[in-house]
């Protein structure tokens, strides 16, 4: 077609996109050339048909002539038919992009070749028509067939439409154009929507890319993650062999087994002891935490009563609470039912909660340890929507509550990290290690519940600091769902 359309096309974009599979119908809407061929034939009255380059018809509009009806009724008049048809079809308009095919009713057709970019589309069949030149039936008519009727021959020939030469040269350019114009827009569209799937897929890559990266960091990480647990499992253990032995013999030494102690070899002697258990304490954390990481903890499960629990809990932490002046209840409910759990493991959450509590609760001070059940989502109802007995409880909820420095909101999902501390300056004011509310939390899951932390709004004594400001405190919020 017209070297301005391929001009338009773009250089390269093309090369991007026009392979050689390129084809018309890629490029044009078939109720395009659909519409086309309609408003041509319309204006015409000459039958159209596109074909695309492997011969498949894209598109057409025409109306039998009376003639061609005539001749194809005819036996031998069929065959000639089909085979100028077949003739048409496959005729080559070659570089001139136009050719002219006869047929032996002395009609004519023209094949348009649909060039686009400098490459061969399709062809357009215009016809068939009588040239307006065309003076007499021709012999060959009268020849197609033994039976054919001069007479009725005769009549209908002329009843198919008489164009002249020029004007089927004109109108073919007229439609050449047209056909320039659609087959420019959809390579547009084509372009756009090529240039569109060859980003996303871009992007897809680089996002596979990227993914694939991150998958193989995640492994290392977690690899090096395995190596540390490993290394901690390993020299925490090798630690402990020792600390007993100094915890023993520091023991015996400060009972006087190995001779009576003065005033502050005594004092050394405590210290030395004091410090060992802390050490042991820590070692006892990392031993537990890695062993939850590597999934290897194993648990005794039997029906626990909580309330024997938190008792246990209190009588340890007693002696420390009342040493720094801070105020321990416990208030269990009556009936409390039991929960399927390990005693030892349960006991070791709700002492790693009171002793945060108490240790970051000031002198004056109270901690309680709170258990009830709690009915939310049961409502045992009849059959028009009554309550008529109460709820049955669903879970049962310890609270750990102090009147401590509480927790900043955008600190309380962090405090279940390991090694995490909200002050975690070498200068804070509490000793630890940041390993108790990972373990905790651990914990709590592995029994199948859950663990939160909140301010403590109903403080009955709340504490204020030297400023005179109130404490917030914390409360711990364990939950356990009953089956
Ligand atoms: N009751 C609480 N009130 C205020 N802050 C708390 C309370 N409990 C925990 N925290 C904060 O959460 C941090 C993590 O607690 P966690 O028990 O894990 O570690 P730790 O008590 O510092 O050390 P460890 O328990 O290993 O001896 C604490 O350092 C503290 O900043
Ligand atoms: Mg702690």
């Amino acid at each position: 077609m017209s070297a301005a359309a391929s001009s338009r096309g773009g250089g390269g974009l093309e090369e991007l996109t026009l392979g050689h599979g390129l084809r018309l119908e890629d490029l044009v809407d078939r109720d395009a050339l659909q519409e086309v061929c309609k408003s041509f034939f319309a204006l015409f009255g000459i039958p159209v048909r596109i074909y695309a380059q492997d011969g498949a018809l894209l598109a057409d509009a025409v109306q039998d002539q009376a003639v061609c009806q005539y001749v194809q009724s005819l036996r031998e008049g069929r065959a000639a038919c089909g085979a100028t048809v077949s003739a048409v079809k496959s005729a080559d308009p070659g570089a001139a992009l136009e050719a002219t095919h006869p047929c032996f009713t002395g009609a004519v057709y023209r094949i348009i070749g649909i060039d686009y970019d400098g490459r061969r589309l399709g062809r357009v069949i215009v016809g068939p028509f009588l040239p307006a030149d065309l003076k007499e039936m021709p012999r060959s008519l009268l020849a197609v067939d033994p039976a054919i009727d001069p007479v009725k021959a005769k009549e209908l020939l002329p009843k198919m439409p008489r164009v002249r030469p020029e004007t089927v040269t004109r109108i073919g350019r007229h439609l050449q154009s047209v056909l320039d114009l659609i087959l420019f827009s959809g390579h547009r569209a084509l372009l756009t929507s090529q240039m569109h799937l060859a980003s996303v897929k871009e992007s897809y890559r680089e996002l596979q890319e990227q993914n694939s990266k991150l998958s193989e960091s995640y492994e290392r990480l977690k690899e090096l993650d395995r190596l540390k647990s490993n290394f901690l499992a390993t020299v925490s253990h090798e630690l402990r062999t020792p600390l007993t032995s100094i915890l023993g013999y520091s023991e015996m030494l400060a009972e006087g087994i190995g001779g009576e102690l003065q005033g502050e070899q005594l004092e050394f002697v405590q210290t030395i002891r004091e410090k060992g258990e802390q050490l042991l304490a820590l070692i006892k954390s990392l031993l537990d935490q890695s062993k939850l990481e590597s999934g290897t903890m194993s648990f005794k499960m039997a029906n626990v009563a909580l309330g024997e629990v938190l008792d246990q809990v209190g009588s340890t932490l007693l002696p420390s609470a009342k040493k720094k002046g801070v105020l321990l209840e416990i208030a269990v409910a009556p009936r409390l039912p039991t929960i399927r759990g390990d005693a030892e493991r349960l006991r070791q959450i709700f002492l790693n909660l009171a002793e945060n509590a108490v240790k970051f609760t000031p002198t004056g001070g109270s901690v309680r340890l709170i258990a009830a059940t709690d009915s939310s989502g049961s409502e045992p109802e009849d059959d028009v929507g009554y309550v008529l007995f109460a709820s049955r409880p669903t879970s049962v909820i310890v609270r750990v509550e102090d009147a401590g420095i509480g927790i900043p909101e955008a600190e309380r999902a962090k405090v279940f990290d390991a090694f995490y501390q909200v002050d975690g300056s070498s200068t804070r004011e509490h000793g630890g290690t940041g390993l108790g509310l990972s373990i905790v939390k651990r914990l709590v899951e592995m029994h199948g519940g859950t663990i939160t932390v909140d301010q403590n709004r109903e403080q009955r004594t709340p504490v204020v600091d030297a400023q005179g400001r109130r404490m917030p405190g914390a409360v711990f919020t364990v939950r356990f769902p009953l089956s």
